[in-house]
């Protein structure tokens, strides 16, 4: 989802002023070249002769042009189905919603959390297909629920325009029980499908299907477990937490288990104000709230009113069991999930785990918010390819790294490791590694990370190796070098190698190549692959010398004809090809809807992006997963109608008439078969 602030005074509001007459003194000027050395010098590296090249797949299609209508929108020869919509249901044991009575308060009945434990959830995410048999059209999906547009759920409630002023937290006073319907709509949805010629349909009440919400017990695994901050009135053990949710991006483990990562968690916590006032609590845990930016008083979601947990005044604690990569065994229906809390806590946008040549396991992460940081842990054992039980808690043990980005265009993956000589030391409020991992943000900081432009999907390319990062945006990128105040530290906010533009209103693609082509390795080679936005008009550039504040860079492509125009990448994905797609979540350039891209990373078209899928009204497009024959390109449908509400949608897809939206997975193929994109 798209990040919300917090209703206090916020300095981006300040921040656009100054912007606004800052971009009038720098319109056309162009930025030092000393920020953009990483890519000459990694441009080098992959150039388009490289013999890999001949592995990808030759991209066919014709590309679509950017859509407003409240559809799919595909390149011809190809079709869609809807896979499975927000509340259908996994059992026969409970209905359908009836999304026709949304409007007649069908989720204020008394029935509907609990129907909605048993139905698919809502804002779907993520998505992760895990084979039955080895068969390449029979298997587990499992599907993020990332969050609940309440506007878009409840008759009459203002959802996210009504935060300022209190009218949302007044309607969740009134109707409490929205707050467990929300709870049961996030979290994971995991499906038994089938592809029956040609067209997937989700198996109802097959033993694998599952929901894990925000009420589900989960184990806490790995340094954190059982440690002061993880312990609660109702956990003193610390060993156990309750649900997962604001679950965004994820992953699929080597050995066939699901990684949901918890993101935007600090928007469901209220009351920080309360606890900045008392004397008695440890000054670290309010420190840490802060540089979550939780809410002072009021939380996104109100679900305080009827769930304490979501009170930081009464259970200061509760949020460290919360922001970690949590493991999933989809074969195992009875199996309890396990936050691995070796992989640290932050906003985690997904979790891309790799296997290095050694056995070890690697595994990239984003932390998605503004000035935030990349992150690899390298896993202490190694994968045995033979005995999946054997690695059932690798992530449980290693050493968690984050990336820091010099202008030579070389780069360190920087170890967070608690040590009483420092930096990670008591004097700097870490008593030990749990702390460290619990409060990863504060240590990256430390460490001298490089603040990024909002860090989303980290993804490797099975076919080169290579690490690309999606950095969505970041539109408080300063414009003058300085020093701000964020999140509780101080950092300094503008323009870097590796963040190369102010005010970044369109995102950007970095590409990294480990040193020696290990994903072990400490050092790395680093280049911006794309510098979103539009490429037409003359603001195609081939040399990064030449960046403008609204210059688009594809990888050096030279012919903006080619190239379709984007904005916002978040989640990222590839083929068996190697080929680079991309969806996205932001405004896009000609204004028009949010949509897929896919470009080829190596050879002559490096860098040629072509729109592929546009999708529906006010929707985000999330996940980008492709069946194993890539014959299949699952696509999130989340939020369509953003913005509206149950007595006016703005959007009515995918049901038409005058049905409500409801956000879906859709299975995207060619008519007749035959390899997406080629
Ligand atoms: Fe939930 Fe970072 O997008
Ligand atoms: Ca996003
Ligand atoms: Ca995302």
């Amino acid at each position: 989802m798209t990040r919300r602030a917090p209703d206090a005074p916020f300095f981006e509001d300040l921040l656009a002023q100054r912007l606004t007459r800052r971009r009038v003194l720098q319109a056309g000027a162009a930025i030092a070249p000393a920020m953009v050395t990483g890519a000459m010098v990694g441009s080098a590296l992959f150039a388009p002769t490289d013999a890999r090249a001949s592995k990808a797949t030759q991209l066919g299609f014709k590309p679509i042009r950017g859509s407003s209508a409240d559809a799919i929108v595909l390149p011809p020869g190809y079709t869609h189905d809807v896979l499975i919509r927000w509340g259908e249901s996994l059992t026969s044991k409970v209905p359908d919603l009836d999304a026709a009575r949304l409007d007649a308060g069908v989720l204020l009945e008394p029935n509907a959390a609990e129907h909605q434990r048993n139905q698919f959830g809502q804002n779907c995410d993520a998505i992760h297909f895990f084979p039955l048999k080895g068969r390449g059209d029979h298997g587990v999906l499992c599907v993020n629920n990332e969050y609940t547009d309440d506007a878009l759920m409840f008759p009459g409630h203002p959802g996210f325009r009504g935060i300022r002023g209190g009218a949302s937290r007044d309607y969740v006073k009134k109707h409490p029980q929205v707050v467990p319907v929300a709870k049961a709509a996030q979290g994971v949805s995991i499906v038994e499908i089938k592809r029956e010629r040609g067209c997937w349909k989700f198996v109802k009440d097959s033993r694998f299907n599952r929901r894990i919400t925000a009420d589900t017990p989960i184990s806490i695994g790995g340094p954190a477990r059982g440690t002061a901050l993880m312990r609660t009135k109702n956990d003193p053990a610390g060993e156990r937490a309750l649900g997962t949710f604001a679950n965004c991006a994820g992953g699929e483990t080597p050995w066939g288990t699901y990684l949901t990562a918890e993101e935007n968690i600090q928007d469901y916590f209220a009351n920080l104000d309360q606890l900045e006032a008392r004397s008695d609590v440890d000054p670290f845990i309010v420190e840490s709230h802060r540089r979550w930016r939780m809410w002072k008083n009021q939380s996104l979601y109100n679900w305080d009113i009827a769930d304490a947990r979501f009170d930081l005044a009464t259970t200061p604690t509760e949020p460290f069991r919360f922001g970690w990569i949590v493991e999933i065994d989809p074969l195992d229906p009875t199996s309890t999930p396990i936050k691995r809390t070796a992989l640290g806590r932050f906003a985690h946008e997904g979790a891309s785990p790799v296997i290095a040549g050694n056995g070890q396991v690697a595994v990239y992460m984003g932390d998605d918010d503004k000035f935030e940081y990349v992150y690899k842990f390298i896993s202490n054992g190694r994968f045995d390819a033979k005995n999946r039980a054997a690695n059932r808690n690798l992530l449980d043990q290693g050493t968690l790294h984050v990336a820091r980005f010099d202008a030579s265009g070389k780069g360190q993956w920087l170890p967070l490791v608690f040590d009483p000589k420092g930096p990670l030391n008591a004097a700097a409020g870490f008593r030990d590694q749990a702390d460290v991992l619990i409060k990863a943000r504060m240590a990256a900081y430390l460490l001298g990370a490089t603040p990024m432009d909002r860090p989303e999907d980290v993804e490797a390319n099975p076919t080169t190796g290579r690490i690309y990062i999606a950095c969505t945006r970041n539109e408080s990128r300063t414009v003058e070098p300085g020093t701000m105040t964020y999140g509780g530290r101080e950092i300094d906010s503008a323009p870097n190698a590796a963040n190369p533009r102010s005010a970044n209103a369109n995102g950007h693609i970095i590409e990294i190549t480990e040193d020696g082509e290990d994903h072990t390795s400490l050092e790395f080679s680093w280049e911006v692959f794309l510098l979103a936005g539009d490429p037409s008009g003359g603001r195609l550039i081939t040399d990064m010398n030449e960046l403008k504040s609204d210059s688009a860079y594809y990888a050096g492509y030279a012919n903006a004809a080619d190239l379709s125009a984007i904005a916002s990448p978040d989640n990222i994905g590839f083929d068996r090809a190697g080929n680079l797609w991309m969806v996205s979540d932001g405004a896009q350039p000609d204004g028009s809807n949010n949509g897929c891209w896919v470009t080829p990373t190596v050879g002559p078209n490096r860098g040629r992006l072509q729109q592929f899928m546009s999708g529906p009204v006010g929707c985000e497009v999330c996940g980008c997963q492709f069946s194993p024959d890539d014959e299949t390109l699952f696509i999130s449908i989340q939020h369509p109608g953003e913005g509206g509400s149950t007595a006016e949608p703005r959007s009515h897809w995918p049901d038409g008439g005058d049905s409500q939206p409801r956000a879906s997975v859709i299975a995207i193929r060619k008519e007749g078969g035959g390899v997406i994109g080629g």
